[in-house]
């Protein structure tokens, strides 16, 4: 039974610990894979951000207050249906990008 819950544990923590990349993929295809690029040509640059700002960030677009270079509607679909564990998960993933 104790061995079985150490199981479960580190299952969970592995899941939590792949979250934010899972999250980032989607992400990817305008941002760059390591974040490394300016979004359709518009948004900073957001490899090594830190977290906090950019959890600001994406809740600043999910509320639709945050419009920066024009194109915050974009960034607000794509924010829409993330928890505030998914934006904090991927600010950490994003924050860590080197
Ligand atoms: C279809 C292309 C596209 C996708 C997909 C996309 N973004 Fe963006 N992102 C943009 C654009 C364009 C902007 C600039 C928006 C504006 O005008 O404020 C932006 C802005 C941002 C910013 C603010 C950067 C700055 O300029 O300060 C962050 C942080 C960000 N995106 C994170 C994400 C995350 C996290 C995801 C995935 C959940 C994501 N983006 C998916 C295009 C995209």
């Amino acid at each position: 039974m104790k061995k079985l819950a150490i199981t479960m544990l580190l299952a969970g923590s592995t899941l939590l610990m792949a979250d934010g990349a899972a999250i980032f993929a989607k992400c990817a295809g305008c941002h760059g894979a390591n974040g490394e690029k300016a979004a359709l040509g518009k948004s900073a640059i957001i490899k090594g951000q830190d977290a906090a700002k950019t959890i600001e960030k994406l809740n600043g677009y999910k509320a639709g207050t945050l419009n920066q270079h024009g194109m915050g509607a974009l960034m607000k679909g794509q924010v829409a249906s993330m928890s505030d564990a998914d934006i904090k998960a991927v600010a950490d993933y994003i924050a860590a990008m080197k």
